[in-house]
């Protein structure tokens, strides 16, 4: 169950409860496709995905797995933050101490630069690996140049005809670059549904695919959207109606802050969602991230003293899941004492607390949202959360929350430039 806790935000606005009504209607109405905007099929996935098609990507992913040591997952934007998001989190080689039966995923084609994606051919060596390519227009720069390289780098490696074996891609089931490509080589292909923009998307094939190969329960995450759709509907509107109340305050940018570091991807894939839905006409709360503890040995003196038009979201998670004590070393200097055969997670809560009460007296108005764990089940639910809370937050300042049109003036430029 999401929760949010509104009281660091009392001594700087109200909570308003006209706004917090409105919000509850936009979410009723987005549910029952009344509120007058394409690009709502997000809502729909978590139950749509469960069916049949869930087994054909599992199955999917189960062909990589058996075929190939590393996985090189090529896209960019809402093509893969939700994925490396949902990896980083729950899969992270560092988490649990899971031994890893899948192959090693690798992100590229999301930059131009050419020391990356040098690194990922390094890192790949001698492997086998495949590729799944991932863009919904099927034209984006960076990951068509990805493609190009790796795509060079398999059939050098395997052969024209393996390499096509080794080649999934996800695009739009009709239109675009990638889907012609993909059919004329006969690639084995989903679609990504045309009511679906890049950054609802990861509760799609976008997502799920990697997720999968990452042996990560996508079914899990798809129960814990669902279910999130009924029971975190009202934390999404209070989300949405503070920010909004905030924003009218003067406080324009929001800092998303996480005590878990396996959460930072989270928090990538949160600043597109949020700045693609709110940032036009001239309007939106503009996104930043944080990894606290570690940024606030950085960031953190203008939290506390800087220019005060920052509100605070800290994402905290009840359990986390893994049981680590400070070992006792009585005498050994370290000042450390009193704490001594203490559970690091109290540790880290009372860090979030000392953070969130300095930062109030600071005058930095703190949202804290609290999920349950770091499991598949919460991490679904964060995702309807937010997304839900975020077409909500865009809807009340009157901006459509589901296009993006200053993304397409750079690609055109940069394309025009390079005479594409
Ligand atoms: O949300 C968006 O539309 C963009 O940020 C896209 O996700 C990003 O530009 C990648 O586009 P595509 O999937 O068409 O390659």
């Amino acid at each position: 169950m999401i929760k949010v806790d509104l009281s660091g935000i009392s001594g700087f606005v109200p909570v308003d409860a006209v706004r917090f009504k409105e919000g509850r209607d936009i979410v009723k109405n987005l549910r029952e496709g009344e509120a007058g905007l394409e690009g709502t099929g997000w809502l729909r996935l978590p139950e749509e995905m469960s069916g049949g098609l869930l087994g054909s990507l599992r199955d999917t992913a189960s062909q990589i797995s058996g075929e190939s040591d590393v996985l090189v997952v090529i896209g960019t934007g809402g093509s893969y933050l939700g994925a490396r998001a949902a990896i980083e989190l729950l899969r992270s080689p560092y988490y649990n101490g899971m031994r890893k039966s899948t192959p090693d995923i690798f992100f590229c084609g999301n930059s131009l630069s050419a020391a990356h994606l040098s690194r990922i051919v390094a890192l790949i060596g001698t492997r086998p690996f495949s590729i799944l390519y991932i863009s919904k227009s099927g034209s984006t720069l960076e990951p068509s140049v990805a493609f190009r390289i790796m795509r060079a780098l398999l059939v050098a490696k395997v052969g024209e005809q393996e390499a096509k074996s080794r080649i999934y891609t996800i695009t739009d089931a009709r239109s675009g670059r990638l889907r012609a490509i993909t059919d004329r080589e006969g690639y084995i292909s989903f679609e990504i549904p045309a009511d679906v923009g890049g950054r609802y998307s990861v509760l799609s094939p976008v997502g799920l695919l990697p997720i999968l190969c990452a042996g990560i329960d996508a079914e899990e995450i798809l129960r814990g959207a669902r279910d999130a759709l009924g029971s975190a509907a009202d934390e999404a509107a209070l989300y949405a109606a503070a920010r909004q109340a905030l924003y009218q305050k003067g406080y324009k940018i929001e800092l998303l802050a996480s005590f878990e570091p396996f959460f930072r991807y989270m928090g990538e894939w949160w600043k597109q969602l949020f700045g693609e839905s709110e940032g036009k006409c001239g309007r939106g709360i503009f996104p930043a991230y944080a990894d606290y503890t570690a940024d606030l040995h950085s960031l953190g003196q203008y939290v506390q003293e800087g220019e005060r038009a920052l509100m605070e979201t800290f994402v905290l998670f009840e359990k986390s899941g893994v049981q680590l004590l400070v070992p006792p070393a009585p005498g050994f200097g370290d000042g450390l004492d009193p704490v001594s055969g203490k559970p690091l997670s109290a540790l880290n809560e009372a860090a979030a607390e000392a953070t969130k009460a300095a930062h109030i007296e600071g005058g930095v108005p703190v949202i804290a949202i609290t999920a349950p764990d770091m499991t598949p089940y919460s991490f679904g639910a964060l995702v309807m959360f937010f997304e839900l809370a975020c077409a909500v937050s865009a809807i009340m300042m009157q901006v459509n929350p589901f296009n993006q049109p200053g993304v397409e003036a750079y690609k055109t430029t940069l394309k025009a430039r390079l005479g594409l």
